[in-house]
């Protein structure tokens, strides 16, 4: 997952409030069966050509026209997107084979997918014919692994896209959504391409949601809705089912993210969606089946909900190779469950090591990854770079809330030793 640096220019609660376009087309985000087209006048008619031509000031103007000048205004405040170095880029930088690079920074699951997804992409037959655009194969499967009928499930290029198409089907330009940082950040990258206003309410020190200034802000400032991540990245907490209960009592729109649920020995809650009108869960194929690279991600949603979804989606989002990949995966649901359990069990092998480190204080965590407070005076930024000499990648935040903080993803027995042996050389 890319860094998305939003605390650059607009460290404030909410982004900007758009101001009127000066581009008038307006743009309802449903392309193929809009009716919002407008028709072109014949050539006969008075101005066919593409660059006025009446008169020299005219011209003069639209020749000074710079591009940006059709951006929409609330994107030119964005700030810019920070990719992740590409993993070939980052092997050449470090000197180092790919495979010697410890990657224990974007919560990958280094096992990789059971070999099924080798063997269909191998034999893939019809790479030249679209997909279905109702991944139904997919989508049959997952009504299979989960107990929630297809009619409720909607396959995305990641949970990332199904992040920004919930936005873009129910935000307004000025509506609200309620964040609760630290947290990941695609929620606010989102809402600020949607042009929506993110209010905030910060994680409590433990990093539990602040449950009563949830529902006082819903009360005064009516976001439309809130999201919530269990686990949560980057502290691997999960969301109580007292606490859900609660939240969904309130008139908002609830997106649940479970993206790294299958770490938390915990049920997902995606049955309850057939119960909660005003419940979505997320999940992925990027972290349990190790499909990242591949995009696949999807979502439970109440009836009532996901007719729109479906009217607005981009009709082949999920590719033939990624529903190949995905469908797949499922067929080996031992592999999974085995490579679920090794990284569990790594994860408590790690949480165990870290403490040791003198200035490391790690968070117990449900996930793939783990938090660690940097202490003792060391810099969280010197000590990423540090590692990453030694061909050890890890995660540092830019933004102030996690200044001084790293994350750690779980890796094989053998990254985690990797990772100490680097760590012992900076004691
Ligand atoms: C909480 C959370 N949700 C969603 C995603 C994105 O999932 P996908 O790879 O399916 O887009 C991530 C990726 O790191 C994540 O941390």
């Amino acid at each position: 997952m890319g860094v998305i640096d939003l605390f650059g220019k607009s460290s404030s609660l909410c982004v900007e409030r758009p101001k009127p376009s000066i581009n008038c087309c307006s743009f309802e985000g449903k392309p193929r069966r809009s009716k919002s087209t407008f028709m072109v006048p014949p050539a006969s008619s008075s101005s066919a050509a593409a660059v006025p031509v009446k008169e020299d000031g005219q011209q003069e103007s639209v020749r000074s026209l710079t591009g940006d000048s059709f951006i929409r205004p609330h994107l030119r405040q964005l700030s810019a997107y920070q990719p992740i170095l590409p993993f070939e880029v980052l092997s050449t930088r470090l000197g180092r084979k790919p495979e010697d690079i410890v990657k224990l920074d974007a919560n990958e699951n280094p096992y990789g997918p059971p070999p099924e997804v080798f063997e269909a992409l191998g034999s893939m037959r019809f790479p030249y014919i679209y997909p279905d655009p109702e991944s139904r194969r997919l989508r049959a499967a997952l009504a299979e692994d989960s107990g929630v009928e297809a009619e409720h499930i909607l396959v995305g290029c990641g949970a990332d896209e199904l992040i920004d198409l919930i936005m873009r089907c129910v935000l307004e330009p000025g509506d609200k959504i309620l964040d609760c940082p630290p947290t990941f950040t695609m929620y606010e990258f989102d809402a600020a391409v949607n042009a929506a206003l993110v209010v905030k309410v910060p994680r409590n020190p433990d990093f539990s949601l602040d449950v009563k200034r949830i529902f006082e802000v819903v009360e005064q400032e009516k976001p439309k809705c809130i999201f919530l991540t269990s686990p949560n990245n980057p502290d691997g907490s999960i969301i109580d089912d007292e606490t859900l209960l609660k939240i969904l009592g309130l008139p908002v729109l609830v997106v649940l993210d479970e993206a790294y649920i299958e770490f938390a020995g915990i049920e997902s809650k995606m049955k309850w969606v057939k119960k909660y009108e005003n419940l979505i869960v997320l999940r992925t194929f990027s972290k349990r089946a190790a499909l990242a690279g591949l995009r696949v991600g999807y979502g439970a949603f109440p009836l009532s909900i996901i007719e729109f979804l479906w009217r607005a989606k981009q009709p082949y989002n999920v590719s033939v190779a990624a529903e190949l990949a995905a469908c797949a995966a499922l067929q080996n649901p031992v592999y999974l469950e085995n490579v679920k359990v090794a990284l569990v069990q790594e994860r408590e092998r790690l949480f165990k090591l870290l403490k040791e480190v003198p200035f490391l204080n790690p968070y117990p965590s449900y996930s793939n990854f783990i938090l660690c407070e940097v202490t003792s005076g060391r810099d969280a930024k010197k000590l990423k770079e540090d590692l990453a000499k030694t061909g050890v990648m890890i995660r540092h935040y830019s933004n102030k809330e996690l200044a001084g903080y790293v994350r750690v993803s779980v890796g094989k027995p053998e990254h985690t030793d990797a990772l100490m042996e680097s760590l012992k050389g900076l004691y």
